[in-house]
C-alpha cells in the first residue's frame, strides 16, 4: 500500500458511513470513494470475519491483490510513459481516454469528498455509486439487497448486468474504445470471458473476494457459470457491432484496424489454414468475431436454426467489410438487431448436464473442421471447454490435456489451428 493511502485510511478510520452526506432523490448518485469503505469496522478487516453476512476484509483483498486496485498507477508507469509518448499524450494519468478504463473517471460534481481518482477502479466502479445506499445498506435484515438495489446499488449477481459492468472496460464501446494505434503503441489486446474473467478476479492473490456460502445464496442467487459465459459473449458480440457501426471508428479508407479480427493482419504467412471461411474469399478481412464464432458453434448444439442464421448473419458482416464502410455499417447493425431475441433466449433457458456436454461435443468437432482459425477464437474455445468441464463438476487442475492447451496458447505468433484441434480433441476420449 503507498504511503498516501495508507494516510488517508488512519485519518479516515471510522465509518464513513457516518458522514455520507444528504442527498435530494433525485440528485445523480455520487462515487464516494475507495476510502468509504475501507474502514476496520467496514470492509477493511484485516482477515475475514467469521458469521459475518460478507468477508468484511474486501477492501484489503482489493488493495493487495487485486488488479483493479493498480489501474492508475499503471498509468505512470514504464509502459504507458512510452505508449503515451507514442500517441503524443502529455500524461496518460491525465488523458481521459485511459482514466475511462483505468480510473473511476465520473464528473467533478458526481465525486465525493474521499473521493480519489488514484485509488484507480475501486468499488464503486463495479457496485455503483453509493452516495444513496451506503448509510444504509448494511442495515438487514431490515434493508434487503433488493432495496439497496433500487437505490443504485448494483446487482452484480446477474450475468446481463455484470456484463455490462465488465465489458464496459474489458470490450469498450463506441465512446471508450482502444482502437489500434493504441495497440500499436503497446497497449495489450483485450481479451475477454465473463465466467473465465469473473474466476480469476476473484481468486486473485489467492484470496477470495467474496464467497458463495449458503448465507450468499439467501440473499442473492448468482447466475451459473454457463450463463455468465453466454451472457458474456453476447455482451462483446454486441459492444463490438455498436464500435463497428459507430461513424467515428469505420470513416475512411482505412478505418480503425482494430475493428477487424487482430489475426487477419497479424499471423505468419506459413500459417495454415485447415479450410477457407464459407463465402469469402482467401484472404478478406474479418471483423473482430471471436465472440460470434463461439456464439455459432454452441447454438448449432443446442438451437441449432440460430446457429445457422448467426453463421450467415456473420458472413455477411465479413462479407461487408471488404466491401466499404456504408455496407460495414449497415450489416453490424442488421446483425446487432438480432443480438436482444438471441439475449432473451440464453436468459430463459436453463442449461442441463446434457445440454453442456452437447456444447463441448460441438466445440470439439468445430475446432476438427477448422472453425477456429485463429489465436482470439481459439482462446475463446479454450476458456469454454474449461469452463464447461467445470461446470459438470470435473476437476481440471491437474489434468495433463488442459495444460497443454494453454501451453499452446503461449505465443499467438505460433498459434497452429491443426495442431490446436488435435490438443482439443483429447478432451474427447473420456473426460
Ligand atoms: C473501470 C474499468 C474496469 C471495470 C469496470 C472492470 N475492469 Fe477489470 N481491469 C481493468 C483494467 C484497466 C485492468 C488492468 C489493470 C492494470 O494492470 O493496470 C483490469 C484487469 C482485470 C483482470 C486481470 C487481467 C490480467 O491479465 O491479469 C481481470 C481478471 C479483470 N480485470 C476482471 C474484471 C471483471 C470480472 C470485471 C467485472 C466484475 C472487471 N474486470 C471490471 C478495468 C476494468
Ligand atoms: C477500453 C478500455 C481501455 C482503455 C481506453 C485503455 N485501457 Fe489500458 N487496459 C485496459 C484493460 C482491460 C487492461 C487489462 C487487459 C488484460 O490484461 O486483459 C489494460 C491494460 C493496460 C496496460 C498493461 C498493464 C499490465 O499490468 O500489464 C497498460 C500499460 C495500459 N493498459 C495503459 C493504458 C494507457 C496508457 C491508456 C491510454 C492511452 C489505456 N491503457 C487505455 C483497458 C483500457
Ligand atoms: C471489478 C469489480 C469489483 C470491484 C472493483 C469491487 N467489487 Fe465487490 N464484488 C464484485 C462482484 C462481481 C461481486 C459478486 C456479486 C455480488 O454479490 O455483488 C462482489 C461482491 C462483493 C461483496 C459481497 C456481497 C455479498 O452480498 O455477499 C462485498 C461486501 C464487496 N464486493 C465489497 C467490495 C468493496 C468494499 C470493494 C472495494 C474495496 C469492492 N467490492 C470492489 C465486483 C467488484
Ligand atoms: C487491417 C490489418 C490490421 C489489423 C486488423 C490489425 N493490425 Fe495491428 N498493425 C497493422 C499494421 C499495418 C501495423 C504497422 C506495422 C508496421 O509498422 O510495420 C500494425 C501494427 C501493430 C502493432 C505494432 C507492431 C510493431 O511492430 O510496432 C501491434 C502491437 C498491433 N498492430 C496490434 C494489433 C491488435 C491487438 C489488433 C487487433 C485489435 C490489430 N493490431 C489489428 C495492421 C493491422
Amino acid at each position: 500500500m503507498n504511503g498516501d493511502r495508507m494516510r488517508r485510511l488512519i485519518m479516515t478510520a471510522s465509518c464513513a458511513l457516518i458522514a455520507a452526506p444528504a442527498l435530494a432523490a433525485d440528485a445523480p448518485a455520487s462515487h464516494l470513494g475507495v476510502a468509504s469503505c475501507a474502514s476496520s469496522v467496514c470492509h477493511g478487516v484485516a482477515k475475514p470475519v467469521e458469521n459475518a453476512n460478507v468477508l468484511r476484509n474486501e477492501y484489503v483483498t482489493w488493495s493487495h491483490f487485486d488488479p483493479h486496485a493498480g489501474a492508475f498507477r499503471t498509468l505512470r508507469e514504464e509502459a504507458s510513459t512510452r505508449m503515451a509518448a507514442r500517441l503524443g499524450i502529455a500524461d496518460a494519468a491525465r488523458e481521459p481516454l485511459c482514466l475511462d478504463c483505468h480510473a473511476e473517471h465520473v464528473p467533478a460534481a458526481r465525486r465525493g469528498a474521499r473521493f480519489q481518482l488514484d485509488d484507480g477502479v475501486g468499488c464503486e466502479a463495479c457496485h455503483g455509486a453509493s452516495s444513496k445506499w451506503i448509510a444504509s445498506h448494511d442495515d438487514a435484515p431490515r434493508v434487503t439487497h433488493a432495496d439497496n438495489v433500487a437505490q443504485g446499488l448494483v446487482a452484480l449477481e446477474r450475468a446481463d448486468v455484470r456484463a455490462g459492468v465488465c465489458s464496459a472496460c474489458h470490450v469498450g464501446s463506441a465512446a471508450r474504445m482502444a482502437g489500434h494505434s493504441l495497440m500499436a503503441a503497446g497497449h495489450p489486446r483485450l481479451a475477454f470471458e465473463l465466467d473465465t474473467y469473473s474466476e480469476l478476479w476473484r481468486t486473485s492473490g489467492g484470496r477470495e473476494h467474496y464467497r458463495r456460502d449458503t448465507d450468499y445464496a439467501r440473499r442473492k442467487t448468482e447466475s451459473d457459470g454457463v450463463s455468465m459465459w453466454l451472457t458474456g459473449l453476447l455482451e462483446s458480440a454486441s459492444r463490438t457491432l455498436e464500435i463497428v457501426a459507430d461513424e467515428r471508428h469505420s470513416r475512411g479508407v482505412f478505418p480503425d484496424f482494430a475493428l477487424f479480427n487482430c489475426y487477419s493482419c497479424h499471423r505468419s504467412m506459413k500459417l495454415r489454414r485447415l479450410r477457407d471461411a464459407p463465402g469469402l474469399a482467401p484472404g478478406s478481412l474479418r471483423v473482430q468475431d471471436s465472440a460470434l464464432v463461439m456464439l455459432a458453434v454452441v447454438l448449432d448444439a443446442v438451437e441449432p436454426e440460430r446457429g445457422a442464421a448467426l453463421r450467415e448473419a456473420t458472413t455477411r458482416l465479413h462479407r461487408a467489410a471488404n466491401e466499404g464502410m456504408p455496407a460495414l455499417r449497415e450489416a453490424a447493425q442488421s446483425l446487432q438487431r438480432e443480438i436482444p431475441a438471441l439475449r432473451q433466449w440464453s436468459g430463459a433457458r436453463r442449461f442441463a448436464a446434457a445440454d453442456r456436454d452437447a456444447m463441448l461435443s460441438a466445440i470439439l468437432a468445430a475446432a476438427g473442421r477448422g472453425e477456429f482459425p485463429d489465436y482470439s477464437a481459439a482462446e475463446q474455445a479454450v476458456m469454454a471447454v474449461t469452463l464447461l468441464l467445470a461446470a459438470s463438476g470435473r476437476t481440471l487442475d491437474s489434468d495433463p490435456r488442459i495444460e497443454a492447451l494453454f501451453a499452446d496458447l503461449q505465443d499467438d505468433e505460433r498459434y497452429d489451428p491443426a495442431r490446436f484441434a488435435r490438443l482439443l480433441s483429447r478432451l474427447g476420449a473420456g473426460s
